[in-house]
């Protein structure tokens, strides 16, 4: 319904993770307007959440909106998924990696909890947060193309969804970092150090010299360098959605930086989770209880985000979006002369 839906002409680039709405001239005006009503009633308590410094017994609890004075409003949708997400990883790695061992083998494999089966959970998050953090811009650029106008509405929940991008681009580099962290500490556990003490005693028993096998010392040399240099770019991006750095930057730094940089962090991510997959793809061991592996299910949804992603710069579909950004209409078709509105 229309009249439900929020407005959306504020957003030009569908790509970023923190709408800079300031930047068009549109919603400059819109918070000028806001400013003006501000000023205007500046005694109102309600200005009190504007406000540096106020005093606590100075503030009447009851004529303050809850809507208003809520904890982290924006926040909300974004945790409440990371949480839910969190959660059903963390069943279905336990199931598998540590119920089923001690099910059919009767092997405790329960020290896995507290490292190796959060860090499956951490990295699977945050690559589902990020992609989620992207996953919007390229269904408004689908569905300006669609309709061939910028000036229509975006539905309610993709409205919604676009102005989380930030958090859900925040909270997926937070769970990344954690993941490394989690990752760089794996040989100073003690249970590794048996477990290399044990491999070591092995590989005597087999009489074997060598244990080096090529292809998966390239293997984890190349993802963990993907790795490394995804999180920084991610870094880059979380130092870039601060305001006052966002503030200093050009809109064709900003853009680059959440978009192009943004998209070429996602991209190192999931390269990162399919070299760490190797030939696991094809591995039957790997489907536990029938079930698959989890890095081939948090990998479908980056991938299919970047293809489209892909698809969309093309020349034929580029062309066409920064048209409708322009503020050409397909059904008019004037050919007028395109100015962008943000710059
Ligand atoms: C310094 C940076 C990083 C290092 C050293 C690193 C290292 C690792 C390691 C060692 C694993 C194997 C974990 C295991 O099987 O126990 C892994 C898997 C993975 N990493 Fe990273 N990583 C880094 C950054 C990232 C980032 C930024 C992301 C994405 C947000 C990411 C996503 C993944 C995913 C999805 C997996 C597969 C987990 C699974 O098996 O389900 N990594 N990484």
């Amino acid at each position: 319904m229309a009249d439900e839906e929020a407005p959306s002409s504020c957003m030009g680039n569908g790509d970023l993770w923190a709408p800079q709405q300031w930047r068009s001239m549109e919603c400059k005006t819109q918070l000028n307007v806001d400013l003006q009503l501000n000023s205007n009633n500046n005694y109102h308590p309600k200005n009190c959440e504007g406000a540096d410094y106020y005093d606590d017994f100075d503030w009447d609890s009851t004529s303050i909106s809850n809507k208003k004075m809520e904890l982290f409003p924006k926040w909300r949708l974004p945790a409440k998924i990371a949480f839910s997400l969190s959660l059903f990883f963390f069943i279905y790695t336990f199931l598998r990696e540590v119920l089923h061992p001690f099910l059919t083998q009767k092997r405790n494999e329960f020290y896995r909890i507290p490292i190796l089966v959060i860090n499956k959970v951490l990295p699977d998050v945050a690559i589902t947060l990020l992609t989620l953090a992207y996953l919007p811009g390229v269904l408004a650029t689908i569905l300006q193309l669609h309709r061939g106008t910028k000036y229509r509405r975006f539905p309610r929940w993709l409205d919604t969804w676009m102005l989380r991008r930030k958090q859900f681009g925040l909270l997926g580099f937070f769970l990344g970092a954690m993941h490394a962290i989690y990752s760089l500490s794996y040989p100073m556990r003690r249970s590794y150090r048996y477990k290399l003490l044990n491999w070591a005693y092995e590989q005597v028993q087999q009489q074997r010299e060598n244990s080096w096998i090529e292809h998966d010392v390239w293997r984890m040399e190349i993802y963990v360098c993907l790795g490394i240099i995804a999180l920084a770019i991610l870094g880059i991006l979380a130092v870039a959605s601060i305001p006052a750095v966002g503030n200093s930057l050009s809109w064709r730094e900003y853009n680059f930086i959440q978009s192009k940089l943004g998209h070429i962090a996602l991209f190192l991510c999931t390269v990162h989770t399919l070299v760490f997959a190797w030939n696991k793809w094809v591995d039957v061991k790997q489907f536990i209880w029938y079930t698959p592996p989890t890095f081939m299910l948090v990998v479908l949804l980056p991938l299919v985000v970047l293809l489209c992603k892909t698809v969309l710069i093309l020349p034929c579909f580029s062309k066409r979006i920064q048209k409708i950004r322009c503020g050409w209409e397909s059904g008019k078709g004037t050919g007028a002369k395109c100015v962008l509105t943000h710059l």
